[in-house]
């Protein structure tokens, strides 16, 4: 896609998608992430005499004006963050939001309500998509973490106006190519998570491109399962064990080093503080369940650390939530942000709790990139092509009307 490189933004309505769907307690956002990566794409469209206008989803409302999803309050936060005033209308189409959009002066910035109380919007309705487009006179989508939806602002909007990828999608995307489609190896991946069904198409992928597959989270309990292993109460699914010896017979064929927990903290109850266990991964008693990879697994993870030069990080690997189910979790997270910050590893993370357990592990900030997308870093990783990327291509000999 065209980036902002070849943008002059000078005067002309720019329709810039953002991703704040942000996590909010009490009217208040609880984490500035995502606003604060965003910051860097609408400073240089208003700096350059852009007038901006921000379209955004929050929440899932599903195509009604619920007002405890309005955007309203993250245009504060915005403004604080930034700075600069941020002007917010009370619907993302119609007379209002026309209204604030001509009377914007270059530079300034304006946020159009959530684009998920319109109906269309989740359809991506042709309607909406050329109502949102005759607002602007170029479309920029920012939002990498929204680019798995094919909605009205994220891919119809697109085929109306000239089209550009912002500062974050472009950082987002290099951070993946050079983790995944072009990395220096060996590359290396840590999957966490409790479902096998969820994550098998994203663990197929991999097996394609990485030399080392880690697996943690209670996914591990079905493979240990699927291996003849008693895991005692442990979370499993039962009728992914044929999937899992797949998985395992593929990675061999594909000369890809599968590693599973060998040792295991388990406990009989899963709350914090509970009395807890080490035990061998093959030695998990009735009654009890995993809750988190045990010493020697961290010290075999990290072996496996200081052989890589690349590592893809998605999901804990125990029930970091839960002290102190969160202390393989953190020790793996802390070497891989040592190594990084050495300069010896180039880590990349993001999807789902991955964030959050590597804050909880104090790293966040050692990683090389880390994404901040949930679902769409998953897809990505699993080889999907996603629609607000496709969107934003496809439009790249579009010529400027103005
Ligand atoms: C996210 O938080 O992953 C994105 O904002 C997409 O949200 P959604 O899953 O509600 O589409």
């Amino acid at each position: 896609f065209a980036t902002l490189d070849t943008l002059d933004p000078k005067g002309k309505r720019i329709l810039l998608r953002v991703d704040l769907n942000v996590p909010m307690k009490d009217g208040q956002v609880t984490d500035q992430t995502r606003i604060e990566r965003i910051i860097p794409t609408i400073r240089e469209l208003a700096e350059k005499g852009g007038r901006v206008i921000l379209l955004s989803h929050f929440d899932r409302p599903k195509g009604q004006v619920v007002p405890a999803m309005s955007l309203k309050p993250i245009a504060t936060a915005l403004a604080t963050a930034l700075g600069r005033p941020v002007n917010f209308a009370h619907d993302c189409i119609g007379p209002d939001a026309e209204a604030a959009t001509r009377s914007l002066n270059d530079g300034e910035i304006l946020l159009l309500e959530n684009t998920r109380f319109q109906p269309g919007e989740e359809q991506n309705d042709a309607e909406l998509s050329a109502a949102l487009a005759s607002l602007g006179d170029v479309y920029v989508n920012d939002a990498f973490s929204a680019a798995h939806r094919a909605h009205a602002s994220t891919a119809g909007v697109a085929s109306h106006l000239p089209s550009f990828g912002g500062r974050l999608m472009e950082a987002e995307l290099q951070a993946l190519y050079a983790a995944l489609e072009n990395p220096e190896r060996p590359v290396g991946a840590i999957v966490g998570g409790a479902k096998i069904s969820t994550k098998l198409q994203l663990l197929e992928n991999l097996l394609d491109k990485v030399d080392m597959l880690a697996i943690g989270g209670a996914m591990a309990n079905t493979f240990l399962a699927a291996q003849g292993l008693n895991v005692g109460k442990s979370l499993k699914e039962d009728d992914m064990l044929d999937t899992a010896r797949l998985i395992m017979a593929q990675a061999k064929a594909k000369n890809c080093d599968l590693i599973l927990p060998v040792d295991m903290i388990i406990s009989e109850d899963f709350m914090a503080g509970a009395p807890t266990s080490t035990v061998p991964a093959n030695a998990i008693p009735d009654g009890w369940m995993a809750l988190d990879v045990g010493p020697e697994t961290v010290k075999l993870l990290n072996s496996k650390l200081a052989g890589l030069k690349t590592l893809v990080w998605n999901g804990p690997l125990g029930v970091f939530e839960l002290p102190p189910f969160d202390e393989g979790t953190n020790a793996v997270a802390q070497e891989a942000g040592r190594l990084t910050k050495a300069g010896k590893l180039k880590t990349v993370a993001g999807g789902g709790d991955t964030v959050s357990a590597l804050r909880h592990a104090g790293v966040l900030h050692d990683m090389t990139y880390v994404s901040t997308a949930g679902g769409a870093f998953l897809e990505w990783l699993e080889g999907k092509v996603l629609p607000g990327l496709t969107a934003i291509s496809t439009t790249l000999e579009k010529t400027l009307p103005i």
